[in-house]
């Protein structure tokens, strides 16, 4: 297992779209391994396989709360239901940015797990949030092209010192 370096914005890479998995052999498990290393040691919720530079369409998603841990091989979203709802966001390559994006309440994803066996997951909320953004990174799009217009909001590094100094 291994760190793998997170490309950020302006990494042209992040604009392309990625290819499908057709083979999960061990390189593909490796790179999950390492996904999840990665996002993890990043305090992230999501990773796409594009944001490490490898443009397969993978995405791991870990809300830490014992359950709701997941890696999605070339996930499709297959329903969505109800009005979209705009929710807070950031994202491990636009480090320090938040902004809001309009998302859909919930949908249903159908994917390959890392066996190959095909999982249907019906999220709602934060992982329904989640998984519209990290498979939006599967087509080249990032949360920046759909927020909300003024809602960005940029923590510089003298924000994160005065809230550590109040903690
Ligand atoms: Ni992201």
């Amino acid at each position: 297992m291994a760190i793998r370096n997170i490309r950020e914005e302006g990494d042209p890479i992040l604009k392309k779209v990625s290819r499908e998995v057709e083979v999960i052999d061990d390189r593909v498990k490796e790179l999950v391994e390492d996904m999840f290393e990665t996002m993890h040691k990043a305090d992230g919720l999501g990773l796409a396989a594009v944001q490490v530079g490898i443009l397969k369409r993978i995405v791991v998603i870990d809300l830490y709360d014992g359950v709701s841990k997941f890696v999605l091989i070339n996930p499709k979203i297959t329903e969505v239901r109800g009005e979209k709802i705009p929710f807070e966001e950031g994202c491990l390559s636009f480090p320090n940015q938040f902004a809001k994006v309009e998302r859909y309440n919930e949908v249903t994803v159908e994917a390959l797990d890392i066996n190959g066996d095909k999982i249907k997951i019906e999220a709602k909320e934060v992982l329904a949030q989640c998984i519209q953004h990290e498979c939006d990174h599967l087509d080249g799009i990032v949360f920046k092209e759909k927020m909300i217009p003024g809602t960005l909001e940029v923590i510089t590094q003298e924000d994160i010192e005065k809230s550590k100094e109040k903690k």
